[in-house]
């Protein structure tokens, strides 16, 4: 198989990547023996995403899954993360080098196409401290530290955190249209999260539960076995966390993130990134100073466990093709391939972008997009695409109404440390 179509088949893997509400916000532009990423600012969700944080990040868990399909195929790269200073939409530039590829990445591969988002009960069989061990060495391989939830004092202050984030954000204009708007695709979507992948809430107080909470889904929990409640649950709770908190870091986070969700697969493990107490800066900065202790910036909350023995394989959610996603250049412009438009042209259960391809043509400028289409800061957007996002968001919102039903938890304090 020839260079240039290892290249593809490497970054048609790389599409599988989970990524906030499944938004899929990046572009690749691949030339001989070179891809790079870049952020799709189109597909930021401004009301629960403030700081493009969750975007980012997304997009680091793309790049290490790139760089886990290209060492599967025997293939040395190395890795230029935000090559252009004056661009930061441009993250990173992958180029293939001499050498074969790393055996520790290429044994990830697998998990690539197995790993699902996992949102039922888990099992309630605790995760063995050794496998903590291994999800924290794959985690530091990436210059990122993994700290692990443990006990009900600090698992109790987590919960205060997540049932904060969850309050300031049912209170927040937009969130909830961006959790309508990306959970009713129609029926071609080839984004978002479908109603397949989502259980109905449990019921209990707001916020006890470490899951955000979705419009309710069509997947069933698995039967309990007799004599156990929902409290059996043995999820664990761990964080990944950072030395800082700038685009590399949360670049760093994500390939973080990768790692540890495709060895935890590796190891028949189920898994939720759970980034919600993060999207708040207030929970964020309790989850760093009174849950975990710890100097580093916590980025992303990774819920581990078995899948619970009766629990029925989950499908895979859909991904936008890899033409969809291709920046290329041609006679000076770049030409975006979409079989959808973007995120801002749908409402809830419309069928407004089709699935027919249209084009999209951008002045080539250094990466290819152009400056202006960068929203200037998280809270001055003009009329961006985003400001248009912020509007819709908010008439949408306002005929949304937050189904704040009660639940319970359904996780049990952590023994483990
Ligand atoms: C940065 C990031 C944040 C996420 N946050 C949440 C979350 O708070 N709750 C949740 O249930 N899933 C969360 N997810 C999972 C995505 O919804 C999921 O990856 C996406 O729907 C695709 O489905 P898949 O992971 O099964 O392929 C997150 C994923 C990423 C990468």
């Amino acid at each position: 198989m020839s260079q240039s179509a290892d290249l593809a088949e490497a970054v048609e893997r790389a599409l599988r990547a989970p990524s906030v509400h499944n938004t899929q916000p990046w572009l690749w532009r691949m030339r001989p023996g070179v891809v790079e990423l870049h952020a799709d600012w189109n597909r930021h969700l401004p009301a629960t995403d403030p700081d493009r944080r969750d975007l980012v990040l997304s997009c680091g868990v793309a790049l290490h899954h790139l760089q886990v399909a290209l060492a599967a195929r025997g293939l040395a790269t190395h890795v230029n993360r935000l090559p252009e200073p004056q661009d930061p939409g441009h993250l990173a530039t992958i180029t293939i080098r001499p050498g074969t590829g790393d055996v520790a990445d290429a044994a990830l591969f697998p998990g690539i196409d197995r790993r699902r988002t996992e949102r039922r009960r888990m099992s309630h069989r605790p995760v063995p401290l050794s496998h903590v061990k291994t999800l924290a060495e794959q985690a530091s391989r990436t210059g990122a530290v993994l700290v692990p939830v443990t006990g009900p004092a600090m698992r109790q202050r987590l919960t205060a955190a997540l049932t904060e984030a969850a309050h300031t954000q049912a209170h927040t204009p937009g969130y909830g249209a961006e959790l309508q708007l990306w959970t009713r695709r129609h029926a071609e979507g080839r984004d978002g999260i479908p109603a397949g992948n989502v259980p109905p809430p449990t019921v209990g107080p707001l916020g006890s539960s470490p899951l955000r909470r979705f419009p309710p889904g069509q997947l069933n929990q698995p039967r309990q076995p007799p004599g156990r409640g929902p409290a059996d649950d043995a999820a664990e709770l761990l964080v990944i966390a950072t030395p800082g908190d700038d685009q590399l870091d949360r670049l760093r986070a994500g390939e973080a993130t990768s790692a540890v969700l495709l060895a935890a697969t590796r190891l028949g493990l189920a898994t939720t990134p759970l980034s919600q107490a993060l999207e708040v800066d207030i929970t964020r900065q309790a989850v760093q100073l009174e849950v975990l202790h710890v100097p580093e910036h916590p980025q992303l909350i990774i819920r581990v466990g078995w899948p619970a023995t009766a629990a029925t394989e989950l499908p895979a959610t859909p991904r936008r093709d890899l033409r969809s996603v291709l920046l290329r250049a041609c006679y000076g412009t770049d030409v975006i391939r979409r079989t959808h438009a973007p995120a801002h042209k749908y409402a809830p259960g419309s069928k407004a972008g089709g699935s027919s391809p249209g084009t999209i043509r951008r002045p080539l400028i250094s990466c290819g997009m152009r400056r202006s289409q960068y929203p200037r800061s998280p809270g001055a957007h003009g009329s961006t695409p985003v400001a248009l996002v912020r509007s819709i968001n908010s008439v949408l919102c306002s005929l949304v109404t937050s189904s704040a039903r009660p639940r319970t938890s359904t996780l049990q304090p952590l023994r483990v440390r």
